[in-house]
């Protein structure tokens, strides 16, 4: 089987020098094109896993490759620049700034004009454009995500990880948030997410993984998972 275009393989650590192993020997990845996503329970290492694919913890074993390429020494600015575009669980939007301003502050890394990426987070997330000028603390928990995810489009990335985009937001706009992911996904990029909302999620998903304890418990297709009887009877509610 070909190589996967970002894989977290067989990772194993947790946090700091000394700390207890969160993950182990726990295995995700994204092809082009797809949306894969991490479901688990409360405490599974579902953040955890995302923080080792972007650099954010250092591995005891196993390793991350983008595009065929080792970048498991990478630290995460680096991989930034590789092309991984994260927006993490929390504290994913500067509050006090614009939505404009964070959206520039997600191109820090770009020399060339941003203009053009700019108008495509815009066309992507409309109100973001008529909430431009406004402090991005004020919009509502949908709308905040939207900015999170538009300042990591703005590097442009070559895959886009995102930790629970839909966390504390109405179904509606959960439904309009996955509208916007899967859109993301057609046009090529990669999309590797956690979510709680495990069920609508793996209805999108053309991967799923359960993770337990740190582990990889399932995977498969979206489909293949919500119909896996034992599945829907640990994680999804009968
Ligand atoms: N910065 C940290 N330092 C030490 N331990 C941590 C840190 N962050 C998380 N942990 C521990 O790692 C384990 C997994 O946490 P993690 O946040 O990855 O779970 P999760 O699956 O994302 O949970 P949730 O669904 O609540 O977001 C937990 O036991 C947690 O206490
Ligand atoms: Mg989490």
């Amino acid at each position: 089987m070909a190589e996967a275009f970002l894989i977290g393989e067989n990772m194993t650590g947790g946090y700091g020098k000394s700390g207890p192993d969160i993950l182990h020997d726990c295995t995700v990845a994204v092809e082009p094109g797809e949306i894969a996503v991490i479901v688990g329970p409360n405490g599974a290492g579902k953040s955890t896993a995302m923080k080792a694919v972007f650099g954010m913890l250092s591995l005891r074993r196993g390793a991350v490759r983008l595009d065929g390429e080792d970048i498991t020494a990478l630290s995460p600015q680096e991989r930034v620049r590789k092309g991984m575009g994260f927006v993490p669980q929390n504290q994913n939007i500067f509050a006090s700034m614009s939505v404009e301003e964070n959206l520039e502050m997600g191109a820090f890394i770009r020399e060339d004009d941003i203009g053009e990426t700019m108008e495509q987070v815009y066309d992507l997330f409309p109100i973001l454009r008529d909430k431009r000028r406004q402090a991005a603390g004020e919009l509502s928990g949908g709308q905040r995500q939207q900015v999170a995810v538009g300042r990591a489009l703005m590097t442009k990335p070559k895959v886009l990880m995102l930790d629970e985009p839909t966390a504390g937001v109405s179904p509606i706009v959960m439904d309009e948030l996955f509208d916007r992911i899967i859109e993301i996904a057609r046009t090529g990029l990669p999309v590797l997410m956690v979510e709680q909302n495990a069920r609508q999620a793996l209805a999108i998903a053309d991967k799923g993984y359960v993770l337990v304890q740190g582990a990889n418990a399932h995977t498969g297709t979206g489909k293949e998972l919500l119909a896996d009887p034992d599945v829907r009877r640990s994680f999804l509610g009968g």
